[in-house]
């Protein structure tokens, strides 16, 4: 003890590492009505990490090939110790992070957490959006199976649509006329170096603000901390009289981050092909088009809303269109009411979106 007293003691001489722990842990204060659902930021940040770490092992075994890319992955399943582990985790991982993803946001949406000072933590956390989805889109077409291969034909397909750049943006993106051996590259280098790297610089950037702005205080209890601050000079939001961050919220983290893992691993050891249709078992090929090729859960509603417009163009508008919408929010709905009670206007129109989106999600699962 006294040895590990000493070590500290030695460290805290050159880096004042009391001072870092008593500021940004012990003495870091956190809203006193501060809830679980403040927690999945930090259930995010381990299912990142995971992510990036069974990544990393699949890369040993992984062969970014086309003719090598299917056998690659049936040995990562049947042959290489573990592998099958690994395999499942990454891609039980992509799901559940899109899961986690939406829950973060539907919190923030809920509590208005997006409204001022905090335009920007929403704008950062809806590009961390669109750059999950891109990771998994391109990650989808890796393991080169009928459904990577169809279902990556399906989605740089619809970007045909849009007027004068479509047919070239879809040759750019595919590397030729069809999806094929240039696709994988990119879409390889996009999955294992251009988005993650975006992905860590983007969070990094989203706990910046986080750390600038402090955390909002939940609109539900503390009436005085409801309002969001609309003043014009520079403030950060700290909250005296609050619970520590250590040991009082760590430990709330921990518990959410064990539920989510309980909740991960079950799906990996007992409903382990959850995400795998049956042609994610059938090696790519370009002259059979399998009858029933469906995109991921999440991009279901996408992939409907294109069908039932009667051309594409008008589908992808209208999806532009909602999620700039939602990439805007926070300036558009710049009211100073936080309780999703007290706002019936944004409460029917969220109520409606989800209603809408849930809808448009088990239509193109049935279709
Ligand atoms: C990889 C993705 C993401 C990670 C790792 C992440 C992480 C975090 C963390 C650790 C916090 C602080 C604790 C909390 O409120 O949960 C936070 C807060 C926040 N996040 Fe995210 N986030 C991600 C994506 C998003 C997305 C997609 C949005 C919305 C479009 C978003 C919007 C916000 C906002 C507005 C806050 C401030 C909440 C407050 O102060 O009450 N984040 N995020």
């Amino acid at each position: 003890m006294t040895l590990i007293n000493r070590l500290i003691d030695w460290i805290d001489v050159r880096i004042g590492i009391r001072e870092i722990t008593r500021k940004e842990l012990t003495g870091y204060l956190l809203p006193r009505n501060i809830n679980s659902w403040y927690s999945l930021g930090s259930v995010l940040l381990v299912i990142f990490a995971i992510q990036v770490v069974s990544g990393i092992l699949l890369l040993i075994y992984y062969v970014p090939d086309s003719g090598k890319a299917f056998k690659s992955v049936t040995d990562i399943m049947n042959v290489v110790p573990f592998g099958w582990l690994i395999r499942l985790c990454h891609a039980v991982g992509s799901n559940m992070m899109v899961l986690a993803l939406l829950l973060h946001m539907l919190s923030v949406l809920f509590m208005g957490s997006y409204k001022s000072p905090r335009e920007l933590n929403w704008m950062t956390g809806f590009i961390l959006f669109v750059m999950v989805l891109g990771i998994s889109l391109t990650g989808y077409l890796l393991p080169w199976s009928q459904l990577s291969f169809w279902a990556t034909t399906v989605a740089t397909n619809s970007a045909n649509a849009i007027p004068v750049i479509g047919p070239s943006l879809v040759e750019f993106l595919r590397g030729g006329t069809l999806v094929g051996p240039p696709t994988l590259g990119r879409f390889f280098a996009l999955h294992v170096g251009v988005i993650p790297a975006g992905i860590v610089i983007l969070i990094a950037a989203h706990l910046f603000l986080l750390k600038r702005t402090g955390i909002s205080t939940p609109p539900f209890g503390l009436n005085e901390a409801n309002k969001p601050w609309q003043g014009e000079s520079y403030r950060y939001e700290d909250h005296p009289g609050g619970i520590p961050f250590i040991p009082d919220y760590a430990l709330e983290d921990l518990r959410s981050i064990f539920i989510y893992l309980a909740c991960f691993l079950a799906v990996v050891f007992f409903d382990p092909s959850l995400f795998f249709p049956k042609e994610a078992f059938i090696p790519a090929n370009a002259f059979i088009t399998p009858a029933h090729i469906k995109p991921e859960w999440y991009f279901l509603a996408n992939y409907q809303t294109l069908k039932i417009f009667p051309n594409e163009f008008i589908g992808l508008t209208v999806q532009g269109v909602a999620m700039t919408l939602l990439a805007v929010l926070p300036f558009i709905d710049r009211g100073r009411e936080r309780h999703p009670l007290k706002r019936p206007l944004f409460m029917a129109c969220s109520i409606g979106g989800i209603l809408l989106w849930i809808g448009l999600t088990v239509w193109g699962h049935y279709s």
